[in-house]
């Protein structure tokens, strides 16, 4: 029996929590492997412990979780997966080989690193094939276990295998005369790559625990952030089938060799989630500054998390510098006095320097107080000594002392001359 078939029978306090945090934790395409996988593992399960229960009510949870994401992902509207923004030498060469390629059968492969866009761009190739008005089916080949692929791909009949409690399409008819996106194929079993490459010489496919073909009307694309020749020569990945994947080869570059798509790709993101009632952030020059030297090794999609994770924390604020996350800005020097003028955090009372509250404000008394905190900082810099204090406000000591006196600030004697001078001047 498998790992977590033990833990099924004989589940632990321990165990339990650990299929728990697994269920709690799958990601979108990770949800229904582990759970069909659980399934299977429950159904051999005769003795119907009270832990198997247990599982089966878990699995159960999840599976109407899986569904409320899979609503919500369907509600977004299809442009928002076709917007493919940059205008850099690498995205214009990306954008131009889409063009040539979309309307031919051709298999394409996509090849980036993590986060590049290599789904949106194969969502883009579909888009603007003949092929648009039919499915584009996408499928994790490395989230689905090998034992599982087969059917997940194929489809399987009524009984193929124990838990088969009815017949099921796989991927490929479900993208017929459209799109097949196959992701992570470098991740693809051994086993599989055999099968893979037969339907693609042969165009017919059966069914798991069918012997009637069924032919194959689809467009390939696959996509990986491997480097596929480096596996064919580790025996990792097959020669045959990279040939056939790799007809019409795109690689897309990483955000650090486009950088001047930064400000777009913000853009982009601010659009998107400005449909989703998140409030605009406005990101100073040296914020982008910052940005653009950052290598940005989760690419776009690091790029993206970062936006809305800033428009959580700073709506409809500026951001600067010091609002970004440290490693973000470690290859920048910041001059904190400097940075101190600009800097807008949500922390900071000069927040409200610049941005209008939804119900109005009493400008007259806003700006009053924001002078007046800012002579109460310069008189603490500047030890109580009012000649200085006017230095770093960059006006007339006169009109300094006028100020003093008018906010009645609270002179403390300790404050060296203070005292003195304002008498001096009165
Ligand atoms: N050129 C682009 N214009 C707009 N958004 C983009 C662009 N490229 C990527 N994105 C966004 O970045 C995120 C990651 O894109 P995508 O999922 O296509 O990357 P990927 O290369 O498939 O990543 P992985 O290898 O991790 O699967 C998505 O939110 C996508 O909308
Ligand atoms: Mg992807």
């Amino acid at each position: 029996m498998t790992e977590k078939g033990i833990f099924i029978v004989e589940g632990t306090s321990e165990q339990r929590q650990k299929i728990e945090h697994m269920l709690s934790n799958m990601g979108e395409n990770v949800v229904t492997a582990d759970l069909e996988y659980l399934r299977r593992i429950t159904d051999h399960c005769h003795q119907q412990t009270p832990f198997c229960k247990e599982v089966q009510g878990l699995i159960a949870a999840a599976d109407q979780q899986t569904k409320v994401k899979v609503r919500r992902k369907a509600e977004r509207p299809a442009e928002l997966f076709r917007c493919l923004v940059g205008a850099s030498s690498g995205m214009v060469a990306v954008k131009k080989a889409i063009l040539m390629v979309a309307n031919s059968d051709t298999n394409v492969m996509l090849l980036g690193e993590s986060g590049t866009g290599k789904e949106v761009v194969a969502r883009n190739i579909h888009y603007h094939s003949s092929r648009r008005g039919k499915p584009f089916v996408p499928i994790n080949c490395g989230a689905i276990p090998a034992e599982l692929l087969e059917s997940e791909l194929f489809g399987h009949e009524k009984g193929a295998f124990t838990g088969a409690i009815s017949s099921r399409r796989g991927r490929f008819e479900m993208a017929q005369g459209g799109t097949l996106f196959l992701d992570e194929i470098g991740d693809m079993p051994a086993s599989m790559q055999v099968k893979l490459l037969r339907v693609l010489q042969e165009r017919v496919f059966e069914r798991v625990g069918s012997e009637k073909s069924i032919r194959s009307d689809v467009r390939i694309i696959a996509a990986t952030h491997r480097d596929l020749e480096t596996q064919i020569d580790n025996n990792e990945f097959r020669e045959d089938l990279y040939y056939r994947l790799c007809v019409f080869p795109i690689q897309i570059p990483p955000l650090r060799d486009r950088i001047e798509d930064l400000a777009v790709l913000v853009e982009c993101v601010l659009d998107r989630l400005k449909s989703e009632q998140q409030g605009r952030i406005r990101l100073t020059d040296r914020a982008v500054k910052a940005l653009s030297r950052y290598l940005w090794p989760g690419n776009v999609r690091e790029l993206a998390n970062l936006i809305e994770r800033l428009s959580i924390m700073y709506p409809n604020q500026r951001v600067d510098i010091l609002d970004l996350p440290e490693k973000y800005r470690s290859n920048v020097d910041v001059d904190p006095e400097e940075s101190g003028a600009e800097h807008a955090g949500v922390d900071d009372p000069r927040v409200s320097a610049t941005t209008l509250p939804p119900g109005g404000i009493d400008l007259k008394q806003h700006l009053a107080e924001i002078e007046r905190s800012l002579i109460e900082q310069a008189l603490a810099e500047a030890g109580g000594v009012v000649a200085r204090a006017a230095e770093i406000l960059k006006t007339r000591r006169t009109t300094l002392v006028e100020k003093i006196r008018k906010y009645k600030l609270d002179i403390s004697p300790t404050r060296g001359d203070f005292d003195g001078e304002l008498d001096a001047n009165s």
